[in-house]
């Protein structure tokens, strides 16, 4: 805790308890993505570059796993980046960038990383930009490295019963918004507004992300893959599911 009553730690969990009322199975698809890790790393000290990493869930899950790993957090949110920075430590280096940019791999410390691994994000960056992105991603990863990308991507063959999967998940949200269980998206901001240190940052992430909303894109898991394929990785496939959600994996 920092001297004027900052704890990294205390947000780390209410970002986390706010990020489960959406994905009830968070910790499984996070595991799934450990295990990913673990068989492909060539050794015991693997190089993850956590993209899209905000307060650094994954970095710090993959810290706890791999001790001696290290990792990359990329981000572009400034009170997001400041909870990351203050959970962190040396086996971690947080680079503020936007991935719409497709210089968004310029201040990395590296371009062999064993595995990149990223979730609940790339649906904000448009199909064409993400086309780009999996093909940027293959060139920061060692031969034999992996992609994995867990987010909201539909089972093309069970189109309906997906939509009726999101309807439940959204239904038992609420209900636990109504009973006070847990903060929504838009009660975490406001309560992050009323933080000494966080609070100021709120309005520079206004500005961040002040043309950087709409484009909420989740194609089926098939259009993923495809476009895995067609950025020149050597195998594409699925790693988790869970309801709409499902992890992909790609080894460059
Ligand atoms: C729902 S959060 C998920 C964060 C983290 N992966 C997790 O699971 O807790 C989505 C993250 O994507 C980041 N993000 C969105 N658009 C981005 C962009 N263009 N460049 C970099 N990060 C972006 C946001 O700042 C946010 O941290």
């Amino acid at each position: 805790m920092t001297p004027y009553g900052f704890d990294a730690g205390a947000w780390q969990e209410s970002w986390d308890r706010q990020q489960e009322a959406y994905l009830p199975d968070r910790e499984e698809r996070f595991t799934a993505l450990l295990n990913t890790v673990a068989a492909t790393a060539d050794g015991p000290a693997p190089a993850v570059l956590d993209l899209a990493g905000g307060t650094g869930s994954i970095s710090l899950r993959v810290l706890r796993r791999f001790p001696h790993a290290t990792t990359t957090l990329l981000d572009l949110d400034p009170v997001l980046l400041t909870i990351a920075r203050e959970s962190l430590d040396e086996r971690s280096t947080v680079v503020t960038a936007d991935l719409r940019d497709p210089n968004w791999a310029a201040g990395l410390p590296r371009r062999d990383y064993d595995a990149v691994l990223t979730a609940t994000a790339l649906h904000w960056i448009a199909p064409d930009r993400l086309t780009a992105l999996y093909a940027e991603i293959r060139q920061v990863l060692r031969p034999g490295g992996v992609f994995v990308n867990a987010d909201e991507m539909a089972d093309d063959g069970l189109p309906e019963l997906t939509t009726r999967l999101g309807d439940v998940n959204r239904a038992r949200r609420e209900a636990r918004y109504t009973a006070g269980a847990v903060l929504s998206w838009q009660a975490w901001w406001d309560h992050v507004a009323t933080d000494p240190l966080l609070g100021p940052l709120v309005e520079q992430r206004r500005k961040v992300f002040a043309e950087h909303h709409g484009t909420d894109w989740t194609p089926p898991v098939s259009w993923h893959l495809d476009t895995l394929r067609g950025a020149g990785y050597t195998q594409a496939g699925l790693v988790w599911r869970g309801g709409r959600d499902a992890a992909v994996a790609a080894v460059r």
